[in-house]
């Protein structure tokens, strides 16, 4: 069966209204070929026949199975480790020196959208290639809405191929186990790390943080969903703290909650005081 035959536009507007207002992700309509892509092949593994099933299926139990597999096929969880590099080296550098003279211990970082875990785990080689002893003092949190992609984050475990993405050799055989064919992260960076299912756009998180990574998230949205990204996103930063975006990804125009911070030719945010 072709996407065309699979899904008529009832149901492809029932799911890009659901994706919207769930997650803040706006399905473009040019990319309407890739969305019915996707959604065909969920409905083979989910043995439904029609997308009306699908959107039946969501109808009735918008917080079950069959919305969170949508959720998890329709997000992009492309990542890699120490990705575009630069954060991790003004992390590391620039901004853990300055906390560490300022905070009290421990130090709190959030990966939030972590995707498949890659983030957080850099953070953490990233802290432990500071000190070991700082590292012990440091708490983290992945979090993540898709299910497929937290699930393997907090396996900790990725393919040759992904730890050929990023990962220097060094860094992979100090942190990294072999686990058959795949490389598994050590209980040294994996213990510092709290997994937890987290959607941005209706968050209940109770906790602060020092440092935020929030990188190739607020791509998908819409503007709205990014000013309510940010907004609470702000809510969980104490004072001064700090917040990376994506290379692609701005403040500007989306709310008053920070102002830029230069290290070098290079740029993060701070929570406003
Ligand atoms: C492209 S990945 C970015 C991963 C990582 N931060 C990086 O820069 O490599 C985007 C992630 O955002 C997550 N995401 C999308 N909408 C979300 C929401 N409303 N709440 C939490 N996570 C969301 C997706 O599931 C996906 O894993």
């Amino acid at each position: 069966m072709t996407p065309e035959e699979t899904l008529g536009n009832a149901e492809l507007n029932y799911i890009q209204h659901f994706m919207l207002e769930r997650t803040g992700i706006a399905l473009e309509k040019n990319r309407a070929c890739l969305v019915e892509l996707r959604i065909s092949n969920l409905l083979r593994d989910l043995h439904f026949s029609r997308a009306s099933d699908l959107v039946n299926a969501i109808h009735m139990a918008p917080l079950g199975a069959v919305a969170s597999a949508l959720i998890d096929a329709l997000t992009t969880s492309e990542t890699s480790f120490f990705r575009d590099r630069t954060p991790f080296d003004i992390l590391g550098q620039e901004i853990v020196p300055d906390i560490c003279k300022r905070s009290a211990f421990p130090l709190r970082i959030w990966s939030a959208a972590c995707a498949s875990g890659q983030e957080a785990l850099s953070i953490a080689m990233t802290i432990a290639e500071t000190s070991q002893q700082l590292l012990l003092q440091t708490k983290i949190l992945a979090s993540d809405i898709s299910q497929q992609a937290l699930l393997q984050a907090q396996c900790g475990e990725y393919s040759e191929l992904e730890v050929n993405r990023g990962l220097p050799a060094r860094l992979l055989m100090k942190y990294f186990t072999r686990a058959g064919r795949n490389w598994r992260a050590k209980p040294s960076l994996m213990s510092r790390i709290v997994f937890r299912d987290l959607n941005l756009v209706h968050l209940s998180l109770k906790e602060t943080f020092d440092v935020v990574f929030l990188r190739n998230m607020l791509i998908y949205l819409d503007d709205a969903a990014k000013r309510t990204v940010l907004k609470n996103v702000a809510r969980c930063m104490s004072a001064g703290a700090y917040l990376f975006l994506g290379g692609a990804e701005t403040v500007i125009g989306l709310g008053d909650f920070f102002e830029t911070v230069r290290f070098g030719s290079n740029l993060c945010y701070r929570l406003k005081k």
